[in-house]
Formats: structure tokens, sequence, C-alpha cells
């Protein structure tokens, strides 16, 4: 770890009142704070969270802290722990993802293994967290799937909501046109990194 993010680390250290993971590459912590605060600010305290895409559970950290202290409960994750298709990984990330959140105190957090496209999934949602596979195709499968899930007033944060990854962007902007939803907070400056939170309209 470099000097910069060593200090970014310490800063948010005080910022949110635990260490940081250290970033696991893919990752900024621009998100992952942009994940908590949004969390802590914005999601409704009754519903379940999922995350879709936990790798090996750096941004799943995150959204348990953050959970926990808006009282959210359970907090769940689903991931292949292969890697996205058309990665070629080969390793397997479920036990460092276990081994992260036990040693930050999430043990409460449970790992889901499976394909988001069929895992079932029957709780309501305050907290929806897509970082599973971001081709426009996917990412509106996971949309389509778990969305229909929150409840009134609950959010939807998409990471990669950026310049870089076209197909989550086209996936956000045909879901929000659909209506239902709307913009509840962004993290995107064009030309960098980003994500973006969607809050499920309150029926008038
Ligand atoms: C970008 S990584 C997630 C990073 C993680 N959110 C973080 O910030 O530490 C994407 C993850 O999505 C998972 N994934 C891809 N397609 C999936 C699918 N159809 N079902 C479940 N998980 C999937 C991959 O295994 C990978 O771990």
């Amino acid at each position: 770890m470099g000097l910069g993010d060593a200090l970014a680390r310490l800063k948010l250290r005080l910022q949110l009142g635990f260490w940081p993971p250290p970033l696991d590459g893919m990752q900024t912590f621009s998100r992952m704070r942009f994940l908590h605060d949004c969390v802590l600010d914005l999601a409704p305290a009754a519903g379940a969270a999922l995350e879709v895409g936990c790798f090996k559970g750096g941004s799943t950290v995150y959204l348990g802290m953050a959970c926990r202290r808006r009282g959210i409960a359970p907090v769940a994750a689903i991931d292949l722990f292969t890697g996205t298709p058309g990665w070629n990984q080969s390793f397997d990330t479920h036990d460092e993802a276990r081994a992260r959140l036990d040693r930050w105190g999430l043990a409460d957090v449970r790992l889901i293994r499976g394909d988001s496209r069929v895992v079932a999934w029957d709780m309501p949602l305050a907290v929806l967290h897509i970082d599973g596979d971001h081709s426009f195709e996917a990412c509106s499968a996971d949309l389509a799937r778990f969305a229909p899930h929150l409840v009134p007033g609950g959010i939807v944060i998409l990471d990669d909501y950026d310049d870089v990854h076209p197909g989550v962007t086209r996936a956000a902007r045909e879901f929000l046109a659909r209506g239902g939803f709307e913009i509840a907070r962004d993290n995107y400056r064009a030309g960098g990194n980003g994500s973006i939170c969607l809050r499920r309209v309150q029926a008038r």
C-alpha cells in the first residue's frame, strides 16, 4: 500500500470509526465511503440488505458496518466466488471474504454462494448493492430480480456507474426510465469512477 492509500485509510478510520479494509484493486475509498454513507443517510430501517458481488468482502464490510449502525438486518451477499464469467479467475474468494467479515466483527453477515440470476430470495429489502457482472444484460437482470423486493423508500446502490462501465450506466438509465425510482445521490464525475444510489419512490 502506498503512502496516499495509507493516509486515505487513516482519514476514513477517523471519519467512520472503523478501520477500512485494504482496497482489493477494483475499489476506491470514495466508492466505498459512498456506499456506507448512502446506507446510513438514506436507507429505511425496515427490511434486509443484499449485496450482489462481494468478491473478497471489501465492500461487504462497509455495507455490514453501515447496516449495523442503521439497525438493518439481516445482511447477505451473493457471489459465485469464482469471478465474473470472462475474468478467468483461478482462485475462490469465499473463505477470504468469510474471514475478513469475521475479523471485522460481522460474523452475522450471510454469504450465499450462487448465481445471482437463480439464487432464491424472498425477503423485503431496505438496501440493495449491485456490484456483480457489469455487462448490460447481467446488471439489468440483477435489477429486475432484486429491485422489486425493495420496500418503499428502499435504496439500490449501483457500483461502477461511470464511463468505464457503459453496461452499468445503460442498465441504470433504462431501469430509471421505467419509473418507480428516482436518483437519491450520485458519486459520478465525468471521466472518473463512480456510483449511483436510486430510491424506490414512496406511494402517494
Ligand atoms: C467487482 S467484483 C465485486 C467487488 C466487491 N463488491 C468489492 O467491492 O469488494 C464482482 C463479483 O461479482 C461476482 N459475480 C459475477 N457474476 C455473478 C453472478 N452471475 N452471480 C453472482 N456473483 C457474480 C464475481 O464472482 C465477483 O466476485
